[in-house]
């Protein structure tokens, strides 16, 4: 019956389309409910290695239900591509489903994007340019082009025309760069609505009547805790609610229908794009863990930040989450070291600081504060059970899981998905 959340615990990446694909096996449904092609979930099956960034990571099974919800923000490019290499693999994509109320990407969008990472120089976000950020944007301040009016070509016209005034003068007069011709854009949206056209739906019944047939539905979250709008590292954040809190308003789930909220932690950290990060390893350590675990980017194929878990971190990310388990991918890269480390605290010139701070000036000055634990040395990715971990290796699961305050429900020891160990039953 219950309705589980995955959702990043920390700066993204953490394994999430793996997971997802693993639990998607007893699914009924899998739905992304925010965030958009800036995502890129990883997964390894026997279909093949994939990289998805719009489609579920429940496509896999013929019998799952797999929605696009109306908090996502849809580029149509990317989406048909991705759905044209699904089918090349021999994916069915028969019950892929896209909310009629989700926001397109549009060519102007992955302008804007290029143009103000541009013009922040140092200051840049680092932001994926997929156009997500100022598709947002365009979502809030009501100027947004929806899936539904791809189906509807005069109303589409009419709200273009509208539309791109007012970003041709902000591309013309604010970035000194060509402006976009109506009748252009005009028709690539009309080629759009026929090869998706048959893929938009009303996506919120399909979700209530999953619920109350009692079906096993899972939310796919993207992105990560700490890049949320409201409660990440901002301003270098994505533009969406990758919090539990954005499954609800980004699918038409209420609240009191999701049974559990599963956090997914790397064993260590990771981040790619700008902003603090107090346990960033700029040294050999941190250059060792990019080579084993091939650290580079799903969507950009940027080089990814690495460093020591953090606690600090993780316990804000369960708390405003309301995690009530965690998920622990990627155990297995720490395999060869002879010490772990966790951060518990930071240091501030000569404060202690035990908890996350909002402002990101601050927590760009905050230098971690280290537990040691030894390390286990030895390989352990073809393990199935706790008790067959080494000692070290269980000891630092059981530190980490006191440190988040939420019991590991999960680890993951590989990229495979026969490639973990259950703590508990998930479903
Ligand atoms: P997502 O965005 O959260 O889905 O994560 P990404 O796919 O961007 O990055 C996670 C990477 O870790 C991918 O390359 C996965 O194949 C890989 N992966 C996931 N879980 C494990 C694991 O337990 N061990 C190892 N070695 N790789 C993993
Ligand atoms: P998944 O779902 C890691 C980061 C970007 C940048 C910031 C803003 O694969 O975990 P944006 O393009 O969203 O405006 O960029 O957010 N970012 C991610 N980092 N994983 C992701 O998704 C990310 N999606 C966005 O690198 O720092
Ligand atoms: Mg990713």
């Amino acid at each position: 019956m219950p309705v589980i959340a995955v959702i990043g615990a920390q700066w993204g990446d953490e394994g999430k389309g793996k997971i997802i694909d693993l639990l998607a096996e007893k699914a009924d449904v899998v739905a992304r409910f925010s965030g958009g092609p800036n995502a890129g979930h990883t997964v390894v099956n026997p279909y093949g290695e994939f990289r998805l960034h719009l489609v579920p990571s429940g496509i896999f099974y013929p019998y799952v239900l797999c929605l696009i919800g109306n908090g996502v923000v849809v580029s149509p490019s990317v989406l048909w591509e991705e759905i044209e290499q699904l089918r090349a693999h021999g994916v069915d994509t028969s019950r892929l489903f896209i909310s009629q109320r989700a926001h397109l990407i549009m060519p102007y969008h992955l302008l804007l994007d290029k143009l103000e990472e541009e013009s922040r120089g140092k200051k840049a976000l680092g932001t994926t340019r997929s156009g997500v950020g100022p598709a947002y944007v365009d979502k809030v301040a009501r100027l947004g082009i929806r899936m539904e009016d791809l189906l509807d070509k005069e109303n589409l016209h009419h709200r273009l025309q509208m539309v791109l005034e007012q970003k041709n003068a902000i591309l013309t007069k604010v970035y000194g760069v060509p402006p976009l011709f109506l009748e252009e854009v005009y028709q690539q949206c009309c080629q759009h609505g026929e090869s998706l056209g048959q893929f938009i739906r009303q996506i919120d019944p399909l979700v209530q009547q999953a619920v109350e047939r009692k079906e096993k539905i899972l939310l796919e979250g993207a992105q990560g805790s700490l890049l949320d709008i409201d409660f990440g590292t901002y301003p270098y954040v994505t533009s969406s609610s990758s919090t539990a809190g954005g499954g609800c308003v980004g699918l038409g789930l209420s609240p009191t229908k999701v049974d559990h909220i599963f956090g997914v932690f790397k064993s260590y950290i990771t981040r790619v794009g700008g902003g603090p990060m107090p346990t960033e390893l700029r040294d050999e350590t941190g250059e060792l863990i990019r080579g084993r675990a091939h650290e580079y980017g799903a969507t950009t194929g940027r080089p990814r930040r690495c460093g020591w878990f953090d606690a600090v971190a993780a316990r804000f990310s369960a708390q405003i989450n309301g995690f009530s388990g965690a998920i622990l991918t990627r155990l297995d890269i720490l395999d060869t070291f002879a010490s772990i480390k966790i951060c518990t605290g930071y240091k501030v010139d000569s404060d202690k600081l035990n908890y996350f701070p909002s402002s990101a000036v601050v927590l760009e000055k905050c230098q971690p504060i280290y537990e040691e634990l030894p390390g286990w040395q030895s390989p352990i990715d073809h393990l199935h059970h706790f008790d067959q971990l080494p000692p070290q290796a269980q000891s630092y699961v059981k530190q980490l899981e006191e440190l988040i305050g939420c019991p590991i429900v999960l680890i993951s020891v590989g990229p495979r998905r026969e490639q973990a160990i259950e703590l508990r039953p998930l479903w």
